[in-house]
């Protein structure tokens, strides 16, 4: 069990470069089994989820190296479409290989993830998707098998319930190998991480449009053939960094980031009160004032980002006044609100809103990490906290954030990590 202690009261000064996407790399790397060329994917952040990924990837029969961010994948002798319970047990994101491995093995058995700490998480919205494109799958021995049909519709439509992220990946990359089909998304999520996929989904010769709206169009080719991408930055990594600069009363500059991909919190740090600069590829906060209290509500892109929700809380737990957080993504991703108030925090949960009552001071204390992005919550607050901060079962920071003690000690930090992860 990982322990990160965080020393408190301080603030923090500097430059952070930010990584590749974790979630633009996972998708695109699932998409890869529908290639049998070698493919080259840059900028890939060194993550326990990714190395996850590319075991899974090696285990099914690629030939995978990473080194340096460079992801290099060749075609082994053989690609299996087993991928068993074990493995996506460990990562949901690892069922976005089903319907690639469909089309690239013409059939495929993937355990079903099962819930997890920020929800029941689902993923019937894949399923009955894949099923209307064509797909001939059942659900047996808690495992998800599907088949290839003797020929595809020339035409599908498929409105998701929901703007489901990992939904809209898994039916765009399917649907791009099948061939002579067109097939339409709605209610498509708009996320910069679809428009990444769509990106390299074209440039290995698929022909999708569309991504960053809400309705994908994807007319089905033949075959994929390899390529070379590059993948964006992370913007929850370059978030948190900002929001950790907001709650030490600091001044952090991020680079190498989209800022339009951050425009729902860089609206939400304007009106906080706090100073924003914004260049090409690079974002600066600064407190210069007393900071205010506001009320924000996370949904899908181009709102405010559910993977900064419990971040944010920090930071308002910090700022004298009401405000109110609101989850609208997930139901259950409140789950670090008990250890905030161990610290100090007055916030209750009430029907998916965290009404927070900000204090000045959070006192350091021990507490426990329910997910990856509560982790980082928990983390941050230790930053501002009087005294010291353990947190324990951190390890799923490692899951999300590269580097993550080198880079927030060189702004002023002072992490240890137990046992050293990094
Ligand atoms: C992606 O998860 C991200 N993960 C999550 O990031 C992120 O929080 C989430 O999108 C929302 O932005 C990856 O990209 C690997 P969803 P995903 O499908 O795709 C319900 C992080 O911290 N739903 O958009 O799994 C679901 O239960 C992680 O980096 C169904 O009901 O999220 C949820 O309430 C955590 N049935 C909502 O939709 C389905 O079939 C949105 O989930 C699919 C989803």
């Amino acid at each position: 069990m990982s322990q990160i202690i965080v020393s408190g009261e301080k603030k923090l000064e500097g430059t952070v470069r930010i990584s590749g996407a974790k979630n633009a790399a996972l998708p695109i790397l699932a998409a890869t089994v529908m290639i049998d060329e070698p493919v080259v994917i840059r900028n890939v952040p060194e993550l326990r989820d990714i190395n996850t990924m590319l075991s899974i990837l090696q285990k099914i029969g690629k030939k995978v190296t990473f080194e340096h961010g460079v992801v290099q994948i060749e075609p082994g002798e053989i690609l299996l479409g087993n991928v068993p319970y074990d493995l996506v047990g460990k990562m949901r994101a690892s069922f976005n290989l089903f319907g690639p491995l469909v089309m690239a093995c013409g059939w495929a058995r993937v355990g079903k993830p099962g819930g997890c700490n920020i929800g029941q998480r689902p993923v019937d919205y894949h399923v009955e998707g894949l099923k209307r494109f064509g797909l001939k799958i059942v659900e047996e021995h808690g495992d998800v098998f599907g088949e290839i049909p003797a020929e595809f519709d020339s035409h599908v439509e498929y409105e998701l319930p929901f703007k489901s992220v990992g939904a809209t990946e898994q039916l765009m990359t399917t649907a791009s190998l099948m061939e002579d089909s067109e097939i339409v998304i709605k209610n498509a999520a708009e996320e910069p991480e679809i428009v990444d996929l769509q990106n390299f989904l074209n440039k290995a010769g698929a022909n999708v449009s569309g991504a960053g709206t809400d309705t994908i169009r994807i007319r089905g080719v033949k075959k994929l053939h390899g390529s070379e991408y590059s993948v964006i930055p992370d913007r929850i990594e370059a978030g948190t960094y900002l929001l950790a600069g907001v709650i030490t009363r600091g001044n952090v500059i991020v680079e190498n980031v989209i800022p339009d991909h951050l425009k729902a919190l860089l609206d939400t740090l304007k009106k906080m009160g706090a100073e924003v600069t914004v260049s090409d590829n690079t974002v600066r906060v600064e407190v210069l004032n007393k900071l205010k209290p506001v009320k924000v509500s996370a949904e899908p892109y181009p709102g405010f980002p559910t993977d900064l929700q419990p971040i944010i809380t920090a930071v308002l737990s910090t700022i004298e006044g009401d405000s109110i957080v609101e989850e609208l993504v997930f139901e259950n991703r409140f789950g670090y609100v008990d250890e905030m108030n161990r610290m100090g925090a007055h916030i209750k949960v009430k029907d998916r809103r965290a009404h927070i009552k900000g204090t000045r001071k959070l006192s350091g204390a021990e507490i426990s990490a329910p997910d990856i992005r509560a982790a980082a919550a928990l983390v941050i607050a230790g930053m501002a906290a009087e005294g010291e901060t353990i947190v324990h079962n951190a390890g799923h920071i490692f899951r999300g954030y590269e580097k993550l003690k080198e880079k927030f000690n060189s702004i002023g930090a002072y992490l240890r990590v137990y046992p050293d992860e990094e």
